[in-house]
C-alpha cells in the first residue's frame, strides 16, 4: 500500500501506531454504512493514499502536548472529509483513475459516488460532534465550506486562460491548504494551546498545503502516471490553468513584448506555431490534446523556466511553513512537523 511505503521512510514514525488506530476507526465507520457506500469507501481506503492529513493532525496534537482518543477520532474525521472531497472531485473532473485504480465514478457511476461522498461528509460530522467541542466543529465546518467553495470557484474559472497568480493561489488555499491548516489547528485546540501557538500551527499547515498543491500542479506536468496513481497532463485538458502554466504564459508574454520592439524595423514574425498562448487556448477550446500535443505543453512549461519558478515558489512556502513553528517548544513532535514540508517538496506521488 502506498501509504505504508511512505511511512516506512520514517517521517511519521512517531505517530505510526496512532495512524494504525485511525485506520481502524475509519474501517469501523465504513462498515456502519449501507452496502454501496460501505463498498465505495472501503475501496477508496484500501486503494492507499498517504494519510498526510491525519498524520499532520496527530503530530500537531503531540507538539501541543496532547495524545489520546480525540486525536485518533479527529484524524479519522479529516481523512474521511478528504475522501469525500476526492470522490466528488473525480466526479466533477470526470477523472477515471485515483490511487492507481479506477476512480469511484468510473466503477460505480456519478450518482452513487456523489451520494457516497455526501454520506462520508455527514458521518465525519457525526463523529466530530461526539467531541462536544464547538471550536472543533467551527474549524471543520469552516474548512469544509471553503473546500466546496474552492471547487465551485474553480468551476467558474474553468477554461479561462487569464487566471492570475493571486486567483490561482486562492483556489489552492480553498481546495487544499485550508484542510492542511485545519488539521494543524485542531492539534493545537486538542492541546488547549494559546492563540499564538494555534495560529502558528494553522499558518504552518496553510503554507505546507499551498506547497502541496503547487507540487501537485507541477507533478501534473512532470510525473509518470504509474508513480502518481492518477493521470498526468490532465489539468489543462480539464480546463484548469495552474500556476506553472500561468508562469509560462507570463514568461512568453515578456519575451514576445521584447521581440516585438526589437523587430520594429520590419523584421517582425508572429511565432504563430510555437506561441504558448495560442497552444494553451487551443487545448482549452478542444479540451483535448488534438491540434496541440501534450509534449508541446510540457516543453512550454519547461523551456520558459516556469517549472523552475514554480518550484522556487513551493520552496518559499516550505520555508514560511517551517518558520511558523518557531512559536512551539522544541520537542520530537515539532522536529517531525519540520520534516513534513520537505517531504511534500520531494514527494513523487
Ligand atoms: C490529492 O491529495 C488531492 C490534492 C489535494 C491534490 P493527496 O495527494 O494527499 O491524496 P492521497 O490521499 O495521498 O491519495
Ligand atoms: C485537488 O483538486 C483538491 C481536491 C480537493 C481534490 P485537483 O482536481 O487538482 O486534485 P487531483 O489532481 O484530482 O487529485
Ligand atoms: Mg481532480
Ligand atoms: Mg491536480
Amino acid at each position: 500500500m502506498a501509504f505504508a511505503v511512505q511511512i516506512a521512510k520514517g517521517i511519521f514514525d512517531l505517530v505510526r501506531d496512532d495512524l494504525a488506530l485511525v485506520e481502524q476507526e475509519i474501517a469501523a465507520q465504513n462498515s456502519a454504512a449501507i452496502e454501496p457506500v460501505c463498498e465505495i469507501s472501503s475501496y477508496l481506503r484500501e486503494g492507499g493514499g498517504k494519510r498526510l492529513r491525519p498524520a499532520l493532525l496527530l503530530l500537531a496534537a503531540g507538539a501541543s502536548g496532547y495524545r489520546g482518543e480525540s486525536a485518533i477520532r479527529l484524524g479519522a474525521v479529516v481523512e474521511m472529509i478528504h475522501s469525500a472531497t476526492l470522490i466528488h472531485d473525480d466526479v466533477i473532473d470526470g477523472a477515471n483513475t485515483r490511487r492507481g485504480r479506477p476512480s469511484a465514478n468510473a466503477r460505480w457511476g456519478n450518482h452513487m459516488s456523489v451520494l457516497a461522498g455526501d454520506w462520508l461528509y455527514m458521518q465525519s460530522f457525526e463523529m466530530a460532534l461526539r467531541e462536544r467541542n464547538f471550536a472543533v466543529l467551527d474549524i471543520l465546518i469552516d474548512l469544509t465550506q471553503n473546500m466546496v467553495e474552492g471547487e465551485l470557484l474553480q468551476l467558474t474559472r474553468l477554461g479561462q486562460i487569464d487566471l492570475n497568480e493571486a486567483e490561482a493561489t486562492e483556489l489552492a488555499y480553498r481546495k487544499t491548504a485550508c484542510l492542511f491548516s485545519g488539521c494543524a489547528r485542531l492539534g493545537a485546540v486538542l492541546g488547549k494551546q494559546a492563540k499564538e501557538i494555534e495560529d502558528g500551527l494553522a499558518n504552518y499547515g496553510r503554507d505546507a498545503g499551498l506547497a502541496f498543491q503547487l507540487v501537485d500542479d507541477l507533478l501534473d506536468f512532470t510525473a509518470s502516471p504509474e508513480k502518481l496513481g492518477k493521470p498526468v497532463l490532465s489539468d489543462l485538458k480539464e480546463g484548469k490553468v495552474t500556476l506553472p502554466l500561468i508562469f509560462a504564459l507570463q514568461a512568453q508574454a515578456h519575451a514576445h513584448g521584447a521581440s516585438h520592439t526589437a523587430s520594429a524595423d520590419g523584421n517582425g514574425e508572429t511565432h504563430a506555431s510555437n506561441d504558448g498562448r495560442w497552444m494553451v487556448e487551443k487545448v482549452l477550446e478542444e479540451r483535448d490534446f488534438r491540434t496541440v500535443r501534450a509534449e508541446e505543453i510540457a516543453r512550454l512549461v519547461r523551456e520558459t523556466g516556469a517549472l523552475d519558478r514554480a518550484t522556487k515558489l513551493a520552496k518559499e512556502y516550505v520555508r514560511r511553513s517551517k518558520a511558523s513553528l518557531e512559536v512551539l517548544p522544541d520537542t520530537e513532535y515539532r522536529r517531525a512537523l519540520l520534516a513534513v514540508p520537505d517531504f511534500i517538496l520531494e514527494r513523487e506521488n
